[in-house]
Order: structure tokens, then C-alpha cells, then sequence
């Protein structure tokens, strides 16, 4: 098994002291920074642009991690780039030309993911795998922070990793929503090995232990 990553979500961090959260999450260790992009549409929710990227991006030498849930990502894909991200993950739901779009986010120079709602099939996948760099599988609905990780999602993550296997894809595969000590192994059990943990890294009092936690859980 792959060694695990920790993508602290900053969609939970401390939005007036931005910067000091995300050298917390460096210092303690974790991977990707995991920056949660919501549109009002996708979801209904509005959270931050290539700005804060941007502004970020001097700050720190992390693995750049955008979660893009809106409509119409083509508009946006090189901006972020342009701002600094390593990895430009699209929701197929919203998407009508997904090939086009994880094309796109080649061309411009990033590593490309693809994230699924709980209730969407990977079957989506199975003619664009070669292109992706990274499956991410929503554990909850998208939208907002803090919500309560959905073990159904569990047989996809063992079925996405299978299909990564039957190609002889090394895609990571990245789970995201209501993750914590609980359950993490779970997930990594199933075969993931990129977990995204927001409130349960930045609610925490102690940042550090809280990666450290995770990390110790998921690895067993
Ligand atoms: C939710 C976002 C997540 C969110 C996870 O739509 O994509 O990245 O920050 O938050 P937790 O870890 O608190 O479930
Ligand atoms: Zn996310």
C-alpha cells in the first residue's frame, strides 16, 4: 500500500489568520493543502477565489490541493493555475465535456482530479482514467464543513481502486468529508490514500496532534 497523505482542508481554518493556519498544517507535516472553491450554484455555499490562492501561495511550499465545486470550471482552470495551484480537481456532475475539461487542466500545466458525489457512479470514470491524476470521492455531500462522514461511499472506494488497478493507473485516490481518528482506517482500508480532514484538524486545539492522530489511525 501507498504511503497515506494528509490534505488539511482550510475551509475550517481560521480565516483571519489564514497564513498562520496553513504553517501550522506545513510544520505538522501534512501534504496538500486542500482549498475548497464553492460557487453559490454547484452548492450552495460561496467560498474563496484565485486571490487567496494567490495570496497563499508565497506563504508557503505545499502541494497546492483545489477542490472546485462550481459550474462551468473551463472559465477558472487557468487562473487558479496562474495563482499557484499543483492540482485542479472538477466535480464531474456540473461538467458536460469532462475529457475536454481534465484536458484543459493538463495543458495549463496542473495534475488533474475528478471528484464524485456520494450518489454519482464511477462508471464516469472508465474512459478518462488515463488522463487523471487523482479520483476524489466525496464521503458527504458537498458543501459545508463539519458534516457526518457517509459509509455507503465505502464498496465505491474499493471499486475505483480496483478500476485503477485493471488500468495500471498510479491515480490517487482522495476521500473528503466528515474524516477524523474514527474514520480514517476505514477509508484507507477501502483504498484511498489521500484524506482530507477540515474541522478535525482546524477545530482541533492542537493542530499538530490532530495530523498526527489521523495519520497514526489511517496507517494503523
Ligand atoms: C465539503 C468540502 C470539504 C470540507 C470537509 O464540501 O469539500 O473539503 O472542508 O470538511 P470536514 O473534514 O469537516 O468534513
Ligand atoms: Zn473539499
Amino acid at each position: 500500500m501507498t504511503a497515506v497523505k494528509i490534505a488539511p482542508s482550510i475551509l475550517s481554518a481560521d480565516f483571519s489568520a489564514l497564513w498562520q493556519d496553513v504553517l501550522k498544517v506545513e510544520e505538522a507535516g501534512a501534504e496538500y493543502l486542500h482549498i475548497d472553491v464553492m460557487d453559490g450554484h454547484f452548492v450552495p455555499n460561496i467560498t474563496i477565489g484565485p486571490l487567496i490562492v494567490k495570496a497563499l501561495r508565497p506563504k508557503s511550499k505545499m502541494f497546492f490541493d483545489i477542490h472546485l465545486m462550481i459550474e462551468n470550471p473551463d472559465l477558472y482552470i487557468e487562473e487558479f493555475i496562474k495563482s499557484g495551484a499543483d492540482l485542479v480537481t472538477v466535480h464531474a456532475e456540473p461538467v458536460h465535456h469532462l475529457h475536454r475539461t481534465v484536458s484543459l487542466i493538463k495543458e495549463k500545466g496542473a495534475r488533474a482530479g475528478v471528484a464524485l458525489n456520494p450518489a454519482t457512479s464511477p462508471a464516469v470514470l472508465e474512459y478518462i482514467l488515463p488522463l487523471v491524476d487523482l479520483v476524489l470521492l466525496m464521503t458527504v455531500n458537498p458543501g459545508f464543513g463539519g458534516q457526518a462522514f457517509i459509509p455507503e461511499v465505502l464498496p465505491k472506494i474499493t471499486a475505483v481502486r480496483k478500476m485503477l488497478e485493471r488500468c495500471g493507473s498510479s491515480a490517487e485516490i482522495q476521500v473528503d468529508g466528515g474524516i477524523n481518528r474514527e474514520t480514517a482506517a476505514a477509508v484507507v482500508k477501502a483504498g484511498a490514500n489521500v484524506l482530507v480532514a477540515g474541522s478535525a484538524i482546524f477545530g482541533s486545539e492542537d493542530i499538530a496532534a490532530a495530523v498526527r492522530q489521523i495519520r497514526e489511525a489511517a496507517e494503523g
